[in-house]
């Protein structure tokens, strides 16, 4: 199979498979679903070739702690990211929004103060708050271009205030922003000077975009610092459910396992694993093809914002393969934007979901084929002349 533009741009009839983004009851039959975070393209074939083989043994019992699986993910990361991980390092998770609520439970105790910046991707927040502890919101820095940059001075008050983690989200969803080497360093600095842990959601790891180049809060610091990875936004296999911990630090990978631990998370779905495994094996071909059209969508997007939306400003997109739309010109509230669109038949993430300083703002995902974002940008447009 070639993964070439014609592949992608053939895009995926998704509809009647029970998925969250073209099947939720809100979708209908004429809407364009550009909201929640999967693409629409078929995942490499030796991923659904390894789970057909695996489905034609009629066993699905437990499965053991296969040492292929940590060769397969730490192989990856080796090749694509230069990062040394070894397998006592790692814990397997059903996702990354688990690793998350494991952490704040594992590093922190009731009404503690927990430090996210923001606007940040909604279960953060939600996996401080359901936990009964305290979130303290750090807003991100909003330059004039739309580009926005680490309140570093803002973590600090946070810290001086008593923080006792920090939540980051490495590359940034929704500010579609791949954090420097040196940014993660001055933060990294700031939680080691105040004796806080910092766990890294590192899941858009593999979307950036040249020549910017992703570096794990692992290659910066090792001592308090857990980063969470997955394959799945990466080979489009989150329905699958497969995540990793990982921390060179014993005394944090123990805790975050006595939480898995206590709440009866026991990790291995069969599928999952081999699904997992091909994709980290077999799948770099398709992503080196991904990341080509991702990221001429990426440009024609910035196009299609300057001549059908000039009011908009987009935030450059350094990763991810989702746009942060500042439509505050508009004059209109995410709620309002939302039932507008709806009527329009185009379906965003609202700004709002990722805190209040997404209010007037709107996530567009252009991991689809191109003619599926042009088509969109035509119908936010349209919603806005009205
Ligand atoms: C930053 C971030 N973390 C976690 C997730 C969800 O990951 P999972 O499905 O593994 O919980 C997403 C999904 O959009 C995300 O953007």
């Amino acid at each position: 199979m070639l993964y070439n533009r014609e592949f992608f741009d053939k895009g995926l009839e998704r509809r009647h498979t029970g998925c969250e983004k073209w099947d939720a009851d809100f979708i209908h039959v004429d809407t364009l679903a550009l909201w929640v975070a999967d693409m629409d393209f078929a995942c490499a074939e030796g991923i659904q070739k390894a789970m057909m083989e695996r489905a034609m043994h009629p066993c699905f019992g437990y499965n053991s702690d296969e040492q292929a699986y940590v060769d397969a993910f730490c192989g990856f990361m080796h090749r694509r990211h230069q990062l040394e991980i070894h397998g006592d390092e790692m814990l397997r998770l059903p996702c990354v929004v688990t690793g998350l609520k494991t952490c704040v439970q594992a590093y922190t105790e009731e009404g503690d103060p927990v430090a996210i910046f923001s606007p940040c991707y909604g279960p953060f927040a939600m996996s401080v708050e359901s936990n009964g502890r305290k979130l303290v919101s750090v807003p991100l820095l909003l330059d004039d271009e739309g580009a926005y940059h680490m309140n570093l001075s803002g973590m600090e008050e946070a810290l001086k205030g008593g923080a006792k983690l920090i939540l980051l989200c490495n590359p940034h969803n929704p500010a579609s922003r791949c954090w420097e080497k040196d940014e993660l360093e001055a933060l990294a600095k700031l939680a080691k000077d105040y004796g806080v842990t910092l766990v890294s959601d590192e899941i858009h790891a593999d979307f950036v975009y040249k020549p910017h180049k992703f570096t794990s809060m692992l290659q910066v610091e090792k001592e308090n610092v857990v980063a969470l990875f997955a394959a799945s936004k990466t080979f489009n296999i989150a329905g699958l459910q497969q995540a990793q911990l990982v921390t060179a630090n014993k005394a944090l990978l123990e805790k975050a396992e006595q939480v898995l631990n206590r709440n009866g998370i026991a990790c291995g779905n069969t599928m999952a694993l081999v699904g997992t495994m091909a994709a980290y094996n077999e799948g770099e071909e398709w992503l080196d093809g991904l990341m080509e059209y991702l990221d001429e969508n990426r440009q024609a997007l910035s196009e299609y914002v300057k001549e059908y939306l000039p009011k908009a400003k987009l935030t450059p997109i350094s990763a991810t393969y989702l746009a942060w739309l500042d439509l505050r010109a508009y004059g209109k509230t995410c709620d309002e934007l939302k039932e507008l669109f709806d009527r329009h038949g185009i379906a965003l993430t609202g700004g709002t979901f990722f805190g209040a300083e997404g209010e007037g703002f709107m996530r567009l995902n252009f991991g689809c084929k191109k003619a599926l974002v042009l088509e969109g940008i035509k119908r936010i447009a349209k919603a806005l002349e009205e």
